[in-house]
């Protein structure tokens, strides 16, 4: 039975897949059977999100941090992972017809990962309607820094002095995607760890104590229907 959705959607869903480890721990399983199953709730709720007319998904996969600090043989883990799912989505690409983007500090991964994303990202340029971002080594204020870098490197001293906010967006990792309207923290946490952090300033936030493996569509859709109650202000009366 398709889940209860109610009448207006969010544009744009950010999500931060929380909880892998965990999950797999409780099961006396290694961390890295978490991230496996992980990938799987993934491909579900990604596929639910184009069936549903979801425009835009944004998904915190692998933070810049979680590249420096987790041990060497996770990392490679999510690597492995990371290479599993682009192989499998360049074959089902056709069938599936969703646009994958990557974002983050995509230079700092290893050469044949770079390769499968140039690739998957190319393939699936032209298909419309859904939007998937993949956010692996993305940290937020590394991603602003970049873009500072980027911002200085193209523009000339009297360009910079007259920068404004959508000049800046531009240089984002996340340019000309319009910000989310809700973001999804799963894993019973509640803080961003460096996720969009210029992009969400007013995203409705909803956090659930439900570890990412177990994650639904049913779960998901019930986000949706209080996502629609909400009345967003920014700023305004
Ligand atoms: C999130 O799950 C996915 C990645 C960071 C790769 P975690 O690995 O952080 O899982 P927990 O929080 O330890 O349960
Ligand atoms: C955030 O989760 C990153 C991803 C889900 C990819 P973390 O597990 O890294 O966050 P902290 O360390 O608990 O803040
Ligand atoms: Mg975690």
């Amino acid at each position: 039975m398709n889940p209860r959705l109610p009448d207006v959607l969010p544009a744009h869903i950010a999500v931060i897949m929380d909880g892998n480890g965990r999950w797999a721990e409780r099961r006396g399983l290694p961390r890295t059977a978490g991230h496996a199953a992980g990938s799987e709730t993934f491909r579900t709720i990604a596929t639910f999100c184009r069936d549903i007319g979801i425009q835009y998904l944004t998904v915190y996969a692998f933070s810049s941090e979680n590249r420096k600090s987790r041990p060497p043989e996770e990392v490679d883990a999510v690597y492995d992972l990371l290479r599993r799912y682009i192989k499998e989505s360049l074959e089902t690409m056709e069938r599936d017809r969703v646009k994958l983007k990557f974002l983050g500090d995509i230079k700092a991964l290893p050469a044949d990962i770079q390769n499968l994303i140039n690739k998957a990202e190319a393939l699936s340029s032209k298909y419309e309607g859904c939007q998937c971002n993949i956010c692996v080594n993305y940290g937020g204020r590394d991603e602003i820094v970049r873009a500072t870098r980027d911002l200085i490197r193209l523009s000339t001293f009297e360009e910079m002095k007259a920068i404004v906010e959508d000049d800046f967006q531009r240089h984002l990792d996340t340019a000309f995607l319009p910000d989310p309207d809700l973001c999804i923290r799963t894993g019973d946490e509640t803080r961003l760890s460096n996720f969009l952090l210029w992009q969400l300033a007013y995203a409705e936030l909803f956090f659930t104590k439900t570890l990412w493996p177990d994650f639904s569509v049913k779960e998901l859709a019930a986000i949706l229907r209080g996502f629609s109650k909400r009345i967003r202000r920014y700023g305004g009366l």
